[in-house]
């Protein structure tokens, strides 16, 4: 039987989930590859740590770039992560050098796919990374190859399942975002800094590269407007599940005439939405192809298991010879699209507010959000007491964003106002 020769760079979460999936079904793999996917050799940090997987079958290297430079290997799988360093380094050395590289690294993708994608092209190589966005789910295949006929109007998407348990823990303990962050901390659903997670910037990663997928564009990560989920309250949480919704951190990427538009941030959802099915640690995409509509996936976005399934599916499609441009369309065709800034966005909004409850605050409040043209559809006021602080909840009707924004920073200037207001955008989908 023929081979194809692989070395992994990274044993942790994923390179050891890797190994142990290529070994324990290594029959099938074979099968449905048409090739022995062979582990040549490895390379992390540090040889003596104790890994769940037994490596000491396959050769050792201590500089993952020899992975690069080895004759007997013809895939480079990097597992190491990061955007630039040794990752980088070593996908670079690999496809200089003609050879096939399977990567998980959102970061490096986000940061670089453009120029990866063409250095891929230049030499003839398969870049594949399924593995890095939505773990487990086919998503990357899902837009690239299954929707490759449809122009894609929108997606939306949870990515990161660490923000999608701290939410959904919220939700259904009531408890505030401090508590829930540290019990997902000693879990392990949440690193010990969890910032590049819960400010949004994981998401962010993720949704640059569908962006560029769904709508044959250029990676470009530093045009999303981000937020995380910091802000969000036991308050809001407990206001949204009354009022039929859910919040969310989702990644949004959309075609408007202006450009392509792309964010991330909380937002909320009416409870019944396809999106708001993702619960826990599970990751979702709703992606709206104009002949197939809209099309969700759903499954578990991240874990040594869904991810190192993503990793082998890769490996599969290059042992078969199935060879896709990098983002769907050859990169030298990739669209520098026009960013549309977030004050363009257009819907409705949660404002919520702490006011001093006194005669006149609401109307203080309704004049200013007149002023902007902002119209209310709703008004929730509740726990009434005189004299005390209340929360005051405001659903508006559409508008845009720099009107609510405005709005939003003129109210919370109010002497009765006594928090910043805090402003969620509601999407209906
Ligand atoms: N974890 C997930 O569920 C998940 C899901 C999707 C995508 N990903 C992506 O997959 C990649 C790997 O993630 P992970 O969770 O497996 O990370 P991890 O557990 O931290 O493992 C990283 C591995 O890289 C090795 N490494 C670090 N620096 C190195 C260097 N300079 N030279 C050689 N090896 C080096 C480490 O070696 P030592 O073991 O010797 O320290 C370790 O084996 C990242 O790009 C991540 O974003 C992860």
């Amino acid at each position: 039987m023929q081979r194809l020769r692989i070395g992994i760079a990274g044993l942790g979460t994923v390179g050891s989930g890797v190994v142990r999936l290529l070994e324990q079904q290594r029959d099938l793999v074979a099968l449905r590859a048409g090739k022995a996917i062979e582990i040549v050799a490895v390379a992390a940090r540090d040889k003596a740590r104790s890994r769940p997987v037994d490596v000491s079958p396959y050769r050792w290297h201590d500089d993952p770039l020899a992975l690069a430079a080895a004759d007997d290997i013809d895939v480079v799988v990097e597992l190491i992560g990061g955007a630039d360093g040794p990752a980088k380094a070593l996908v670079e050395a690999a496809l200089t050098r003609g050879k096939a590289v399977v990567t998980a690294n959102k970061a490096l993708l986000a940061r670089h796919g453009t120029g990866l994608a063409r250095l891929a092209e230049s030499k003839g190589a398969t870049l594949a990374y399924e593995a890095s966005v939505c773990g487990g789910i086919p998503i990357v295949k899902g837009l690239r190859e299954g929707l490759a006929a449809n122009r894609v109007r929108e997606l939306h998407g949870i990515l990161n399942g660490t923000c999608n348990y701290i939410l959904s823990q919220m939700r259904d303990t009531g408890r505030a975002f401090d508590d829930v962050l540290a019990e997902a901390q000693a879990l392990g659903y949440a690193e010990a800094d969890p910032s590049f997670d819960i400010d949004g910037i994981d998401t962010a990663h993720k949704l640059a590269i569908l962006t560029a997928l769904a709508f044959g564009a250029e990676v470009d990560l530093d045009s999303i407007h981000v937020e995380g989920i910091r802000r969000v309250g036991a308050l809001d949480i407990a206001y949204a599940n009354e009022l039929g919704y859910t919040i969310k951190l989702l990644g949004i990427a959309r075609q408007t005439e202006h450009g392509i538009e792309q964010r991330v941030h909380p937002c909320m959802v009416p409870k019944n939405a396809a999106i708001a099915a993702a619960d826990g640690v599970q990751n979702a995409v709703v992606a709206d192809g104009d002949f197939v509509e809209k099309m969700n996936f759903l499954g578990r976005g991240a874990g040594a298991g869904p991810t190192a399934s993503a990793v082998a599916a890769d490996l599969i499609d290059i042992a078969r010879n199935r060879a896709i441009p990098v983002f769907g369309v050859p990169a030298d065709r990739l669209a520098r699209a026009t960013p549309q800034p977030i004050e363009h966005r257009f819907g409705a909004y949660y404002l919520r507010l702490m006011v001093i409850d006194r005669p006149g605050v609401i109307a203080d409040v309704a004049a200013i959000l007149r002023d902007q043209n902002v119209s209310l559809e709703s008004v929730l006021q509740r726990l009434r007491a005189p004299g005390d602080n209340v929360p005051v909840v405001l659903i508006t009707h559409e508008t845009d964003e720099a009107r609510m924004t405005a709005a939003a920073a003129q109210i919370g200037a109010l002497e009765a106002v006594v928090e910043p207001p805090r402003l969620i955008r509601i999407e209906q989908f």
